[in-house]
């Protein structure tokens, strides 16, 4: 049995809490920490079985019978709490992105070197069932040369201006799941991105500096072109497909939703809305990589998705960064690391 403890009680912090608990057999929360614990959070906890709480994370990197650390605090705390933990030889699942600064996902890899420790990121959805049969048909040649991929992902709602603030803006908070989607259906590395974008749903987010709207076009190394359209917003709910088109055929993914139930009536047919958002679409694929992390630790194996994986879609969020504000394609050779 696998202990862990969980840094940060927010949105993930407690949907790993809620999977861990209910659909990891071989892990069990030994403690949670989050500095703004408050008597809510530490009722779900103790809901969910947890042992202890606290408002100071060190408690749980100097507790020697903690194996794994889950950081899910803010994203500036990722790759300090990275290094914290490893340094006191703890294993570390962090959730995405490990930073947005370059210089310091380095630190990260620094600190692992030569400790044997395992390190995995939290880009769920390739544990999702749809998006793995998806990759597994691609790489099993089923549409023979990948040569179009396109990624439709939007979200019910937008964050609230405070989040996108200090969310280092939506292609490093948001795209940075298709970016790592790309790379897995692709099998390969981006060369070159292109994007357009705008402020369409919420002019706060504008005026926070970041856009809600985009159109992202990118070169794979295989050859491959690649397609992303990202909105804030979809009064419909959370809309997440793919499309692989190939030399053989194509392979594409629908959105799961609640029942397959089709109304037909004398105004139309009307089927089910997408599940609403990341925690009821993804449930399954936070259990799954965690399992695959624990599976990890237990075998001395490699983790799915390593630092170097962390790493890859950060380089290709700064390059869509960089391409909006020179309004030009950015190469990947572009960004320094
Ligand atoms: N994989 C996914 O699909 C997914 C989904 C949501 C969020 N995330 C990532 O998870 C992270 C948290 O996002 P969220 O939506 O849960 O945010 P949130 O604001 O709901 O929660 C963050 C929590 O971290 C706590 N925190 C801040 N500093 C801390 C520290 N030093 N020690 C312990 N706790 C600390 C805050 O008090 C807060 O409760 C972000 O980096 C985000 O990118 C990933």
């Amino acid at each position: 049995m696998i202990k862990v403890g969980i840094i940060g009680a927010g949105r993930i912090g407690k949907v790993h809490m809620t999977s861990i608990s209910t659909r990891v057999k071989d892990a069990v929360i030994k403690t949670v920490a989050d500095p703004f614990l408050n008597e809510e959070t530490i009722a779900f906890a103790k809901s969910m079985g947890v042992e202890h709480t606290t408002k100071d994370y060190h408690e749980i990197i100097n507790d020697p019978e903690i194996d794994a650390v889950l950081i899910c605090s803010s994203t500036d705390t990722h790759s300090p709490i990275s290094i914290e933990a490893i340094k006191a030889g703890k294993h570390v699942f962090c959730e995405k992105p490990i930073d947005h600064d370059v210089a310091r996902i380095k630190e990260v890899m620094e600190a692992l070197k030569g400790t044997g420790l395992k390190y995995q990121v939290g880009f769920n959805r390739r544990f999702d069932h749809n998006f793995e049969a998806l990759q597994k048909a691609v790489a099993d040649g089923k549409v023979g040369k990948p040569e179009i991929i396109k990624i439709t992902s939007r979200d019910p709602e937008p964050p609230s201006p405070e989040y996108v603030k200090v969310s280092g803006g939506m292609f490093l908070d948001m795209t940075i799941h298709d970016f790592d989607m790309v790379r897995y259906l692709a099998g390969c590395d981006a060369e070159e991105i292109y994007v357009q974008s705008a402020v369409l749903v919420d002019p706060a987010i504008g005026q926070a500096g970041d856009v809600d709207t985009a159109l992202i076009t990118l070169k794979m190394a295989n050859g491959a072109l690649a397609m992303i359209d990202n909105s804030r917003k979809a009064v419909y709910g959370y809309d997440q497909r793919a499309e692989v088109f190939g030399s053989k055929g194509m392979v594409q993914t629908a959105n799961d939703t609640e029942s397959t139930m089709v109304f037909s009536g004398d105004q139309g047919i009307v089927a089910e809305k997408p599940l609403y958002f990341f925690l009821e679409r993804y449930m399954e694929s936070f259990s799954r990589e965690v399992r695959l992390f624990v599976k990890a630790i237990e075998e001395d194996t490699d983790t799915p998705l390593g630092v170097m994986d962390g790493l890859k879609p950060v380089l290709m969020g700064i390059a869509a960064k960089k391409s909006v504000e020179e309004h030009r394609p950015v190469k990947l050779s572009e960004i320094k690391f």
